[in-house]
């Protein structure tokens, strides 16, 4: 990944999006890895920490968290600590750690617009969403849109197609997943500072 480029456009747009930041090899062993025919994994996603949580009503994706066991996880893990010290290096984020986990958004799944900081997890400081969707088509939905801080005016529309990452400033941009028409796969994650 090409760190001077990520902590540019960061510091200066708030976002990037990159075409293919990670090696094929990885991609398709990701991709291997974020499918739900083991019944155990992937749980109906939940808003909210602690008591306050609750099974979600604005989002229909099912999600399994990395699994630092895993040697595909691993290896993707260590791609974002690399990134995790490369930015702390050149903007002082103090990223502490990274959490991350598998979404499938089955045919009429979405996730309406929604910031990922709420109360309680003011902690998130950069998301990440890496996709992985091979011919994917327009006709096929599932754009991520992300809104500028207001919520009002659209930044920018992603398009979940195989191997493309988007980076932002969590608290910066409120966004949302229009209705995915066919089964749509992603990996979501976040860089979070350490408290509260
Ligand atoms: C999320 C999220 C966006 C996407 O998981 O919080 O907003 O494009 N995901 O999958
Ligand atoms: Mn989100």
């Amino acid at each position: 990944m090409d760190i001077a480029k990520i902590s540019y456009q960061l510091e200066h747009s708030g976002y990037i999006v990159l075409a293919k930041p990670l090696v094929a090899e990885l991609l398709a062993d990701l991709f291997r890895r974020c499918h739900d025919d083991d019944s155990s994994r992937f749980h109906a996603a939940q808003v909210g920490r602690g008591t306050g949580k609750q099974l979600s009503t604005i989002r229909g994706d099912v999600i399994d968290w990395l699994d630092e066991a895993n040697v595909t996880d691993q290896a993707y893990l260590a791609c974002m600590e690399k990134l995790r010290l490369g930015l702390n290096e050149s903007l002082f984020l103090g990223l502490f750690d990274y959490e991350s986990h598998y979404a499938i958004y089955g045919k009429g799944d979405g996730y309406a617009k929604h910031s990922d900081v709420l109360q309680g997890q003011k902690n998130r400081i950069l998301t990440t969403v890496l996709y992985l969707n091979e011919d994917w088509h327009t006709r096929d939905g599932g754009e991520l849109v992300v809104f500028e801080s207001t919520g009002k005016s659209v930044v920018t529309t992603v398009s979940p197609t195989f191997g493309t990452m988007i980076i932002f400033l969590s608290e910066s941009f409120p966004h949302e997943v229009l209705l995915s028409h066919a089964t749509r796969r992603s990996i979501a994650g976040w860089f979070r500072v350490s408290g509260s």
